[in-house]
């Protein structure tokens, strides 16, 4: 079984127990660890670092691909491993840390982490930890789940630390296209040209003399965490819906649409799975994730293609998806995440990006990242690198949060991931405001009557009207603009007494 995983014999005398592993990790040392929302993480040798930390402590630079399953955040937080964290997380004792000011969190678009390693603006990493299916005759390392930002962290690290995991199918060999831009300023165009585009090899070319160590293991990804659809978020997949058919009814898009980015969460993973209802068919994904509804999509006969950099599902889902992968694999690849949101190639095919704000101002900025302006959430993730460069971006929000306390429209978003330049389309459960060529005085009137919710758009549009008062381009009260958030700091909700 081991040979057919690692099928480099001079390999299999590297390996070592998870213990042996972790103590290679240095105090002040980079690490870049495998792992993309809950997908392909490194799992054996976090944990035992976490676990050495507790006798010997050390601290560390942490950077992955996205977030990170099977709680090492949270202990490599608790054990004080964490001094830097880059560039997003999910987990909830990691982000009281940061907003406790603990860990130093940069919140980083996800295409751009392996450019600074590149060109040495960040780096260099120590040790790469990366999970593999595989590794190959020639040392290459064939990815799990997720790809992630694995590839460009084995090529530039000084050492790697292979994690083989017995327990991921042996049928991913072959998903996986791994293409590395050729060096700045003299790039060649990047040759992804379709979401079908395989442009690289499928694994990750190595010098095998930098595996340091393999640990062997077999623990499954942690499960995805989002929740089944509910009312609001089939009403905005139905607003969605009726949005794209008008705008194939006006030529714009046939029922093919363009490829789809949907975004991390509960909320873009039901509006996905809410596409299925439409007309649409033969659609294709060009994403970052692919959650459940990506094969609820193949399933319903709708999606013929997706291109994501990890694949993070529910414990039914991948049951279903992963007991019969030959159904799937000749319709997937996985990219570098570098790749699958490279603004080069989103502009290039023209894609929808339908991401999730926490909350979105009466001009269309958009906050996806910091509630009541300063503690973070997870971070920005891919949702940037999507906005700015898509043929259609779209944010999608439910019109309250909090049992009702807070509004999701607000007058001023008191931090702002993705500007009114870079949002086309705001849909909650009360409607779909359609931002493309107006300015911001129309916009405004178009977002408090289709997207606040009921109980708090009287006093929206009494801001607004008040702020027109004074003039400007994009009027605003700015004594008051942040008063929303100010009552919901002391006393934990917008609403009036
Ligand atoms: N103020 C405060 N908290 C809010 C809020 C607001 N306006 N809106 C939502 N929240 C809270 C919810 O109450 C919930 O909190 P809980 O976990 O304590 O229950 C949490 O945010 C998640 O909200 P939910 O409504 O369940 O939506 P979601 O699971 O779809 O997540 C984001 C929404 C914005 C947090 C998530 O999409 C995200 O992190 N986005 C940024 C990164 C990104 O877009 N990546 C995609 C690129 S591919």
């Amino acid at each position: 079984m081991l040979e057919t995983r690692i099928r480099r014999p001079s390999l299999l005398d590297r390996i070592v127990t998870p213990q042996q592993a972790a103590s290679l990790i240095k105090d002040g040392m980079i690490i870049g660890m495998s792992g993309f929302t809950r997908a392909g993480d490194a799992k054996a040798v976090p944990i035992a670092m976490a676990e050495r930390a507790k006798t010997d402590p050390f601290r560390i630079t942490l950077i992955t691909g996205a977030s990170l399953g099977h709680d090492i955040d949270r202990m490599l937080t608790e054990t004080h491993v964490l001094a830097r964290r880059i560039p997003f997380q999910s987990d909830a004792t990691l982000r009281a840390a940061i907003n406790r000011g603990e860990v130093m969190f940069i919140d980083q678009h996800l295409s751009e982490t392996v450019e600074h390693l590149r060109s040495n603006q960040l780096g260099p990493i120590d040790y790469a930890v990366i999970e593999a299916a595989a590794i190959t005759e020639d040392g290459g390392i064939v990815p799990s789940t997720s790809i992630g930002n694995s590839a460009s962290f084995a090529i530039l690290a000084k050492k790697i630390i292979v994690e083989i995991n017995l327990s991921q199918p042996a049928e991913l060999e072959g998903l996986h296209d791994i293409y590395i831009p050729t060096k700045r300023p003299s790039r060649v165009p990047i040759p992804v040209v379709s979401c079908e585009s395989r442009v690289g090899f499928p694994y990750v070319p190595i010098d095998p003399e930098k595996i340091a160590a393999i640990v062997v293991t077999d623990e499954k990804d942690s499960f995805s965490t989002v929740e089944a659809a509910d009312a609001d978020t089939t009403a905005i997949a139905g607003h969605l819906i009726r949005f794209l058919e008008q705008e194939v009814a006006k030529g714009r898009l046939d029922l093919t649409l363009q490829p789809l980015q949907a975004g991390i969460g509960t909320i873009a993973n039901s509006v996905l799975t809410g596409l299925a209802q439409g007309p649409f068919h033969h659609l294709r994904m060009y994403s970052e994730v692919l959650q459940d509804s990506t094969f609820d999509l193949f399933d319903a006969g709708k999606l013929t293609f997706a291109s994501g950099s990890s694949i993070t599902l529910s414990a039914a889902c991948g049951e279903r998806v992963f007991g019969r992968f030959d159904k799937y694999k000749d319709k997937l690849v996985l990219r570098p995440q570098e790749i699958s949101n490279h603004p080069e190639v989103i502009r290039r095919l023209g894609v929808i990006g339908i991401n999730t704000a926490l909350e979105v101002d009466i001009y269309g900025n958009v906050n996806s990242t910091h509630v009541n302006g300063t503690h973070m959430m997870n971070g920005i993730g891919g949702s940037g690198d999507f906005a700015r460069n898509a043929y259609l971006s779209i944010f999608v929000s439910k019109s309250v949060a909090k049992g009702g306390r807070l509004s999701s429209v607000v007058p001023m978003v008191p931090h702002v991931d993705h500007t009114e330049h870079d949002v086309d389309i705001i849909v909650t459960e009360n409607g779909l405001a359609d931002l493309r060529e107006l300015a911001p005085r129309e916009r405004a009137r178009e977002i408090i009557a289709h997207c606040a919710h009921p109980d708090f758009r009287e006093r929206l549009a009494d801001y607004f009207e008040r702020a027109c008062a004074r003039g400007g381009q994009t009027p605003h009260l700015l004594e008051e603009a942040f008063s929303w958030h100010e009552r919901s700091r002391q006393t934990g909700t917008m609403r009036l007494a």
